[in-house]
């Protein structure tokens, strides 16, 4: 008991000592420096830029050999863009700090954007500027948006960044802290049609009087359409005052107490269609702050796959054999036919491979599709007749089959053979 104790202490004791920089690769993004773009549209100019997220918590198995800590430049240079996120007592803690740490390991590419932020007239404040950054990790499907505001700069500076026209510090970086940032854990997401998902979307805030407002908004958008799903308008201090939930989409709900307590506006979806599908683009706005996540949804359904008679009997006509895959989404499937000859162990691909109806689409938005196969009498009794789909929402492809039968002898002989065995008894009684 007691060593559980100490043991406990002990690692509390780690992970609040484990601290590292995390250094991130960056461009900073400006809209119309340059002159306007070939055709009269917003042009976009990028600058190689350095992100430095300073003594991030991290888990105390991590072993501190491993962590070097960011080193400036020896001779701070005006023309290098270094942003150093400190971690200040208010500032919020960034999610998901090991996997930007370990992503080059993991060979997880990092994709980092930076640019300066407006926040009004109404809040700007002499001496204070604004980033945002978007930070998102590819593979594990993370992404979040900062919102960044510059520190004091300690000291006399001599220093002003070349492009920015921001006072450096000493050691040729500008200072800042988190005031603000949108991140969503799963910025992709796959859901079987007529179930229900949930969308993720979470944001943290430098602490501040809570008598803030805080609106959380969801629009989808598909194919360059795009519609509200939900609006939400919260008070952060917990009291029901201003708290409204405006649902577009029937069937769509973000949890008010969550937003408030954990800073939770993710959105759930119930009886998913069709139409649900495309790009969820969730916006949080709090006081002069306003930052969003796009979050992927995907639908799917797997098919239902079925032949159109249980049994066939070989003839010495073509016969028509049907496979038949219904209600799948999205539309894409592929149907083969194979034959197995009793001779043989393993299927081969017919050669002839039917042909396709036109796909049907059904009010629900899923398809189906059949395969039409003229079975010639080339093919012998006994071979087996496999019917494989494949299609995006099956781990493996699906496969249905049917065995050729042999004809049955005809009655005709069957009469023939008793009367035969009728005659021959009577010629033995008779005799
Ligand atoms: C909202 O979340 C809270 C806390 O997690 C939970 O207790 C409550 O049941 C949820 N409300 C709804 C309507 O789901």
């Amino acid at each position: 008991m007691l060593t559980r104790v100490i043991l406990f202490i002990f690692s509390l004791k780690c992970v609040c000592g484990n601290v590292a920089d995390v250094v991130l690769a960056c461009s900073l993004v400006e809209e119309g420096v340059e002159l306007g773009g070939l055709h009269g549209g917003p042009s976009f100019t990028r600058t190689p830029a350095t992100l430095v997220l300073k003594d991030v918590a991290v888990a105390a198995e991590e072993s501190l050999e491993l962590l070097t800590p960011f080193v400036p430049p020896s001779v701070p240079d005006p023309d290098a863009i270094i942003l150093e996120v400190k971690a200040t007592a208010s500032s919020p803690q960034i999610p998901n700090v090991d996997m930007l740490l370990h992503a080059d390991c993991n060979d997880l590419e990092v994709t980092c954007e930076m640019s300066q932020y407006s926040v009004g007239e109404a809040h700007k404040r002499s001496g204070v500027a604004h980033f945002m950054v978007s930070v998102s990790v590819e593979a594990s499907r993370f992404s979040m948006v900062l919102i960044l505001q510059t520190l004091a700069v300690e000291g006399p500076s001599t220093l002003v960044q070349s492009r920015l026209g921001l006072p450096l510090g000493l050691s040729g970086t500008l200072s800042t802290e988190v005031v603000f940032l949108v991140f969503s854990q799963r910025n992709s997401e796959s859901a079987q049609l007529k179930s229900d998902a949930v969308l993720h979307c979470g944001f943290r805030r430098q602490e501040a009087p809570p008598a803030q407002d805080v609106g959380v908004e969801w629009r989808l958008q598909h194919k360059g359409r795009g519609w509200k799903v939900l609006q939400t308008q919260t008070r952060l201090d917990g009291t029901e005052q201003n708290a409204a939930v405006h649902e577009e989409r029937r069937g769509s709900s973000v949890n008010l107490t969550q937003v408030v307590a954990e800073g939770d506006a993710s959105v759930f979806l119930s009886n998913l269609k069709v139409r649900d599908e495309g790009s969820y683009i969730c916006s949080v706005r709090l006081g002069p702050f306003h930052a969003q996540q796009i979050i992927r949804l995907h639908l799917f359904q797997p098919p239902q796959v079925l032949l159109s008679q249980e049994k066939l009997v070989w003839k010495e006509e073509p016969q028509t054999l049907s496979c038949h895959s219904a209600k799948y989404y999205p539309l894409d499937v592929q149907m083969e036919w194979l034959l197995l000859p009793p001779s043989d162990t393993e299927p081969t691909v017919s050669k002839d491979q039917g042909s396709l109806s036109s796909h049907r689409q059904h009010a629900d938005g899923s398809y189906s599709l059949a395969s039409h196969l003229a079975v010639p009498s080339t093919v012998a009794p006994g071979t087996q007749i496999i019917c494989r789909v494949s299609h995006r929402a099956l781990e493996a492809p699906l496969s249905v089959s049917l065995l050729v039968e042999k004809p049955q002898a005809s009655s005709y002989w069957w009469i023939v053979g008793f009367l035969i065995i009728t005659v021959l008894f009577f010629y033995q009684v008779m005799k």
